[in-house]
């Protein structure tokens, strides 16, 4: 599924900044490019909203839309009274509850006296003592505290170890992938390019087979980011009092995915409640693990987890582990609002805020997506934190420089609200290729130089490609011109999105080919 995407807007948010700002807005893809269409659609065009609401809540993939936007804002345009946000806009307002879901788990699904799950399920949530936010002296307190999603903590502690997610987020556990082989295995070649570029923004439903992807560098990576865990401690890794229901729930169901997709590699011993991972040959004691340690031992990827405010019904990020952020950090933005992260994004509190609150207020858990978005970089810059030397890198372009030193960088996302806690927890993994792979890939070269050459300014400054610019330009020409000496694409393709879109044609082949499985 495709949203209508605008670009005008992304243009004039980060047309002008500078290269630390610019890369501050990589938080904004992080956080809100999911959005950002809906954002403005929905926020100019009320009549339209009903349309884009239900096309975010399809859930054909690729139904392929692109609308053309019906008119474009300008600054002389008349501006929407701004918002009091400082006012509670959201308090009432939350996402569909799934207590149905409780019908249906087996019937020792709930642990203890009280109702039946059956029983259960027929009651309307109760809103009017919400979970809080923040520390609580006493954890018997919450008990009758409801979170978003609708259910009272009571309820969760009822559930216990490792409930069935599946059931209760309405996405299924992935499929067991057993032909998998972690010492070639790859992550699917994702080439999220489209043009116009201003066309979609390529969100599609979730690939739930794909929510966590391993690949061969798994080791390694598992070791770089333990090593940036002690160099950067809590910069990196951190979780704020009012999080822990979401952190425990986060790991289970990671954990839970993990020995779905990949059983060959682990195991959950849910008696000793023990995590086997016969990749690292390790067993962790889930109980003594703090859940966002589990992550970080087990899983190469980033996770933000978004926590609701009661009082306002707005969310906030109040723990995580980010170790793929460039010029920025979970440190400097833990606590934070979401209108607070975005605060130097110009515009953004008139022209995003209400949307981007109200959609977070209201994501269906049953509703998670993805989208990816893409620079290219010198070497395999993973972690950048403010300052870092590499930032002077991307200002110059190194005559010395080869192209088998310049990688794409995909970063690619989902996000997804857990089911119990009611949080939204956003999902990356930052990806890099050669760009010496898309001399065979059909209409990538093509594609990616029609982006560099006549993509807006603002938008390729606001990407950093330039700095790799006096070196990939020649060489993907080169790659077109092979292609089209080989027949591999027409001499006179116009290049515009593909139909495989976020892959090319015959990627699978190749990458089955590659990985030899
Ligand atoms: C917004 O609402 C708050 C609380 O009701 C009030 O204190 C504040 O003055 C209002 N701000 C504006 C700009 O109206
Ligand atoms: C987990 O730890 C708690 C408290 O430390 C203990 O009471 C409980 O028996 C432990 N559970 C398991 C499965 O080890």
């Amino acid at each position: 599924m495709d949203v209508p995407y605008r670009p005008t807007e992304l243009i004039s948010l980060t047309y002008g900044l500078s290269l630390a700002e610019s890369m501050e807005v990589l938080l904004l893809l992080f956080l809100s490019a999911f959005l950002i269409a809906s954002v403005f659609f929905v926020a100019v065009i009320p009549g339209r909203r009903a349309i884009l609401l239900d096309r975010f809540q399809t859930s054909k993939q690729k139904a392929s839309v692109s609308l053309t936007p019906p008119r474009l804002i300008t600054p002389h345009e008349k501006q929407r009274p701004v918002r009091n946000t400082s006012q509670p806009q959201y308090a009432d307002v939350f996402p569909p509850h799934r207590r149905l879901a409780l019908a249906d788990l087996p019937s020792d699904a709930l642990k203890g006296s009280g109702a039946t799950g059956l029983e259960l399920s027929k009651l309307s949530p109760d809103y009017s003592k919400p979970v809080p936010d923040k520390a609580v002296s006493n954890s018997d307190e919450l008990l009758d505290r409801t979170t978003p999603t609708g259910y009272s903590v009571a309820e969760i502690k009822r559930l216990g170890d490792f409930p069935d997610y599946a059931s209760l987020s309405g996405i299924p556990l992935p499929t067991a992938y057993e032909a998998f082989n972690i010492d070639t295995a790859m992550p699917r070649p994702y080439r999220p390019y489209r043009w116009p570029y201003h066309q979609t923004m390529s969100l599609s439903k979730l690939d739930h087979d794909f929510w966590l992807e391993l690949d061969k560098n798994y080791v390694s990576v598992i070791e770089q980011r333990q090593q940036l865990f002690q160099q950067y401690g809590d910069s990196v890794i951190r979780a704020l009092p009012g999080s822990e229901l979401a952190c425990k729930e986060l790991m289970e169901m990671v954990v839970q995915f993990l020995c779905a997709r990949y059983p060959q590699h682990f195991r959950l011993d849910r008696v000793q409640l023990v995590f086997h991972n016969g990749i690292l040959d390790t067993q962790t004691d889930l109980n003594a693990t703090e859940p966002l340690h589990v992550l970080l031992q087990h899983v190469p990827e980033d996770f933000a987890i978004m926590v609701r405010d009661p009082l306002t019904g707005i969310y906030s990020f109040r723990a995580g582990i980010i170790m793929s952020s460039l010029g920025w950090n979970l440190g400097s933005k833990i606590g934070l609002k979401l209108s607070e992260i975005h605060s130097p994004v110009p515009e953004y509190k008139e022209k995003m805020q209400f949307s981007m609150d109200r959609y977070f207020a209201k994501k269906p858990t049953d509703r998670a997506i993805q989208r990816g978005s893409w620079g290219l970089e010198v070497d395999q810059p993973l972690y950048m934190p403010p300052g870092d030397p590499q930032e002077a890198h991307r200002e110059e372009q190194n005559p010395e420089l080869t192209v088998d030193r310049v990688h794409l960088r995909v970063d690619w996302q989902t996000l997804r609200r857990l089911p119990l806690s009611g949080a939204v927890v956003f999902n990356f993994k930052g990806l890099f290729t050669p760009v010496t792979e898309f001399r065979n890939e059909p209409y990538i070269p093509s594609l990616i130089l029609k982006v560099l050459k006549e993509g807006k300014r603002s938008i390729m400054e606001y990407k950093s490609t330039w700095h790799t610019e006096h070196v990939v330009i020649p060489a993907l020409e080169q790659y077109e011109r092979e292609q089209i000496d080989n027949g591999l694409i027409e001499k006179d393709w116009e290049p515009q999105t593909l139909d495989e879109s976020p892959f090319f044609p015959g990627w699978e082949e190749k990458w089955h080919r590659q990985q030899g499985f």
